[in-house]
């Protein structure tokens, strides 16, 4: 009898450690890229974006020409003339509000480390603010934003 109750502890014993092992396997497991998948950035709202564009002053060192109005850089300005950018991908634009920059899509324009580059944002800039920001970039400067 005792015997019996020993050999069904052993077992019971012998499962818990095998559900274990089994458990701390799927763990150690690695997470795979689902197949197709691609980083791809949400829409926004472009009118949102407009005013967030005002109230962060990006204007000041970056003309966009409206189909209305132009919101103009002051007299010398630093930065890369952002009319037209609609056609790079949403992606781009993105990038390179949260990312140093490095490389500039408008033609002609050198950029100058360290000398009037663009300011930081990302400590305060909310994804919500960068997506209405970058809709706002890529709606088509010749069609009102809507
Ligand atoms: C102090 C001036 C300044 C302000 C303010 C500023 N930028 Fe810039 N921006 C630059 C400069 C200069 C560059 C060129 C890259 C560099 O030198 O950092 C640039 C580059 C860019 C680019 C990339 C252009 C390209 O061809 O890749 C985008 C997009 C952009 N800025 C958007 C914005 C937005 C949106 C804001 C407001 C949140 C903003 N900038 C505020 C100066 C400024």
């Amino acid at each position: 009898m005792k015997r019996k109750i020993l050999c069904a502890l052993t077992l019971t014993l012998a499962f818990m450690l095998s559900g274990i092992a089994l458990a701390q396997k799927a763990g150690v497991a690695k997470p795979s890229v689902p197949k197709g998948w691609s980083f791809s950035f949400p829409d926004g709202n472009p009118d949102t974006g407009k005013q967030l564009f005002i109230k962060m002053e990006c204007y000041a060192c970056h003309t966009i020409k409206l189909p209305k109005e132009s919101l103009a850089a002051r007299p010398g300005k630093v930065g890369p003339e952002l009319t037209g950018y609609a056609v790079l991908p949403k992606e781009y634009l993105a990038s390179s509000i949260i990312k140093a920059h490095t490389v500039v899509a408008a033609p002609g324009y050198t950029v100058e480390k360290g000398k009037a580059a663009m300011g930081n944002y990302n400590h305060f800039l909310t994804v919500q603010e960068l997506i209405d920001l970058v809709a706002f970039l890529k709606h088509d400067a010749t069609t009102p934003a809507k």
